[in-house]
């Protein structure tokens, strides 16, 4: 046999063994969705897998049943585009105070609590040199741009907690009786 044949061999064997790895390791139901071969090639029993994905934030649609009254109240404040799982989803163990247990009646599943600390608010509002000044709201189709209200935490106010004096749910301040 001519030694020319030898390189077709390793080629061959090469190819057979490709052809070998992908029958074995790759899914039979992934494929080209729709024939598009640029961007869906996917395993289709994936996306059952994601559609039975756990939502965790549920926005405030979800606390609007039993707290009408607040997500009333916080949509005519600073704070109305700010979900309410922003402040009272609690992450570390033993914050969560909520009275009712959402994980087995709704199937909810972050833990809700108070937290009173500066620190919760000094996320969003601390004067920081890489922070951007302003941000865009859409509507529909237009977009307002918005001046973001930060404050230099360490000369507002410094160790007294944001919520002895702004009301958090109308972004205002409290007042005396309320
Ligand atoms: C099934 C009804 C129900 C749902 C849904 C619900 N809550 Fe409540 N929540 C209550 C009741 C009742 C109280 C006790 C009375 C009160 O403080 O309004 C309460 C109290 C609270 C408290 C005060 C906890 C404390 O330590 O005093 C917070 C904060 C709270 N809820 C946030 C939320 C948020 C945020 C959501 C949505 C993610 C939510 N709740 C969804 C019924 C509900
Ligand atoms: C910007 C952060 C922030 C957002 C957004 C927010 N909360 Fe609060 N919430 C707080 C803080 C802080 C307190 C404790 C206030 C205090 O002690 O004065 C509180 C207190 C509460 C309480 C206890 C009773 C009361 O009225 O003080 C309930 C109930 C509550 N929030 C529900 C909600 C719901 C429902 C939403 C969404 C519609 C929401 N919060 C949005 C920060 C927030
Ligand atoms: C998740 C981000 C976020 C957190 C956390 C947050 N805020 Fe805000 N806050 C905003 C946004 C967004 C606005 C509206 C834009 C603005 O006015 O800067 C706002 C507005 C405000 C305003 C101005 C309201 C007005 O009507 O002009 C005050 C005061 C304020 N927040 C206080 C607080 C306090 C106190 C806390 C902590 C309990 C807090 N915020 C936590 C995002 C946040
Ligand atoms: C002792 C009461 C008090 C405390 C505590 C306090 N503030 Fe204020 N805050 C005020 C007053 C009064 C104003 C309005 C006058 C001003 O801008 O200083 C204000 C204004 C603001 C504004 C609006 C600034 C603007 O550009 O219009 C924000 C945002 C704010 N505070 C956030 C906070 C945060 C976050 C904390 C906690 C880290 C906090 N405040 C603690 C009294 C307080």
């Amino acid at each position: 046999m001519s030694h020319a044949w030898r390189p077709l061999f390793v080629v061959l064997a090469v190819m057979i063994s490709i052809i070998v790895f992908r029958v074995i390791f790759v899914p039979s139901d992934f494929v080209a969705k729709n024939g598009d071969y640029k961007f869906q090639w996917h395993r289709l029993s994936s996306e059952e897998v994601w559609k039975n994905f756990p939502v965790k934030h549920k926005g405030r649609d979800f606390c609007q049943q039993c707290h009408s009254e607040l997500v009333n109240k916080i949509k005519d404040s600073g704070h109305q585009h700010v979900q309410c799982e922003n402040c009272h989803a609690m992450f570390e163990p033993g914050k969560k105070s909520h009275p009712i247990d959402l994980k087995d009646d709704f199937g909810y599943l972050l833990e809700i609590g108070i937290e009173r600390s500066r620190e919760l608010c000094k996320r969003c509002h601390a004067e920081l040199p890489y922070r951007p000044q302003t941000y865009v709201i859409t509507k529909g189709t237009t977009a307002e741009t918005v001046k973001f209200k930060m404050i230099d935490p360490t000369k507002h106010n410094p160790g007294i907690e944001c919520v002895m004096c702004h009301d958090v749910h109308s972004a205002g301040f409290k007042t005396a009786g309320k």
